[in-house]
């Protein structure tokens, strides 16, 4: 059901950890069950040059925390904010329907970082990007959790 890459992002979390210069931190929980990441990145010229986590969650939300970490490193913030939680799926392999919400995590967290470093860097901000778009997508999780 899980993927070897699933597996081994379970088994070797990349990424694991916190920062203390970190210049964003997002937080972000799955209301679906409760699960929370955390994740600290680090923000030079535009670019995220390091990234770590913490999620205290299920298995395919550490993996698919741990592979986004690795994803979003070395792009700039503006291409981080185009990773969807298909991506990190994809990027793994597949995930099991039931456990696609699993992957929010890493997408909400990320956007809600980003959202606290422009909040804090105004004069960074791109002018197309409106902040109030940087929230939480749980649109099916309804769905989901009624499948499974
Ligand atoms: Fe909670 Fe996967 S994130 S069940």
């Amino acid at each position: 059901m899980y993927t070897d890459l699933v597996m081994d992002h379970f088994n070797n979390p990349r990424n694991v950890g916190t920062m203390e210069d970190a210049d964003a931190i997002g937080r972000e929980g799955n209301p679906v069950c409760g699960d929370m990441m955390e994740l600290f990145l680090k923000i030079e010229d535009g670019h995220i040059t390091d990234v770590k986590f913490r999620t205290f969650g299920c298995g395919a939300a550490i993996a698919t925390s741990s592979i986004a970490t690795e994803m979003v490193k070395g792009k700039t913030i503006e291409e981080s904010l185009l990773l969807s939680r298909e991506d990190i799926a994809e990027a793994l392999g597949g995930l099991p329907a039931n456990k696609m919400h699993c992957s929010n995590l890493a997408t909400d967290a990320l956007r809600s970082a980003v959202r606290s470093y422009y909040e804090a860097h105004p004069e960074e901000k791109p002018e197309s990007l409106d902040l109030s778009t940087l929230v939480p997508t749980h649109d099916d999780d309804e769905d989901e959790e009624a499948a499974g």
